[in-house]
């Protein structure tokens, strides 16, 4: 066997990141030859760490906060999704030429439809929030073909603005947090207001028992969207699915071979 090939996350904070734990897995699963580490790149060095991990020989790179900006503006060429996001979560450095991909969405989409087994075909959704995460969540909702994806946002004019952006990729449309009406079949906390213990102000009567209330972040408590949600009816699942599934689709796009995510969530669960 040769030298691995050399991967690793690059982010500012990255010392928290689960992804050197999940790739490590899906490697050993798979029997592929890699490593994959965490980088810490200085704030204002982001672009110089990338140059000189691709001199280095870096195959692939894992892009967190707060640099998945400046790595949609730093890759060679775009994925159709990453242009979407307008950011790059996975870089795949092929011949010395960077490729930027997003695959957020398609994590969030893939836990959805395959792990809370349920088919956003058909299916009224509804989006709260309208910045990054919003962002990259939308392409990748709009081809599971819901019947509907409306995006609602505290300040109702940056909802607006994102859905122009999709005009024409599907039923979509904007909203702010009062004048939503009826029941969702899925709602998606995309916002960021869980980080800090905040609930977005909607009505509970969004969700019934048929409605799955999706945060998109993880810990080991139930969030407070999560908890409101289930007092009003609904079933709840975080965000941890997303994360490994995201990872499965980097690894994917890297190595060709797709890991099975199940028994990687179940661990990572029982250490969340
Ligand atoms: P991210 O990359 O996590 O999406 P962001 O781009 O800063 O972060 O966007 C944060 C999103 O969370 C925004 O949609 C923000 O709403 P505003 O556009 O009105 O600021 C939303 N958000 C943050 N705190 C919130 C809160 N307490 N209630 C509702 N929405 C909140």
């Amino acid at each position: 066997m040769g030298a691995p090939d050399r991967y690793a996350v690059i982010g500012h904070p990255v010392a928290h990141s689960k992804s050197p734990y999940i790739h490590a897995a899906f490697a050993a699963q798979t029997g592929q030859n890699l490593t994959y580490e965490r980088l810490l790149a200085p704030l204002d060095g982001f672009a110089a760490a990338v140059r000189e991990f691709v001199e280095q020989g870096g195959k692939g790179l894992n892009v967190t906060l707060p640099f998945k900006l400046e790595a949609h503006a730093l890759a060679d060429t775009l994925t159709e999704r990453a242009r979407a996001a307008g950011a790059v979560n996975t870089l795949k450095i092929s011949d010395g030429l960077i490729l930027g991909d997003n695959t957020d969405g398609v994590g969030l989409v893939t836990d959805i439809e395959r792990n809370a087994a349920l088919p956003l075909r058909g299916k009224k959704v509804l989006l709260l929030g309208a910045g990054g995460a919003a962002r990259g969540a939308i392409l990748p909702l709009l081809n599971a073909c819901p019947a509907s994806l409306t995006v609602a946002n505290r300040t109702a004019a940056k909802a607006s603005s994102l859905v122009g952006e999709f005009a024409g990729h599907g039923n979509i449309v904007a909203c702010d947090f009062g004048a939503l009406q009826g029941v969702f079949d899925i709602v998606i906390n995309a916002t960021s207001a869980s980080l800090d213990d905040h609930l977005p102000a909607v009505r509970p009567d969004i969700f019934d028992s048929a409605t799955l209330a999706y945060d998109m972040m993880y810990r080991k408590e139930p969030t407070v969207f999560m908890l409101f949600a289930a007092q009003h009816g609904a079933a709840t699942r975080d965000g941890l699915g997303m994360l490994v599934e995201q990872a499965a689709e980097s690894f994917f796009l890297w190595r060709g071979v797709r890991p099975d995510t199940a028994p990687v969530y179940a661990e990572l669960r029982t250490k969340t």
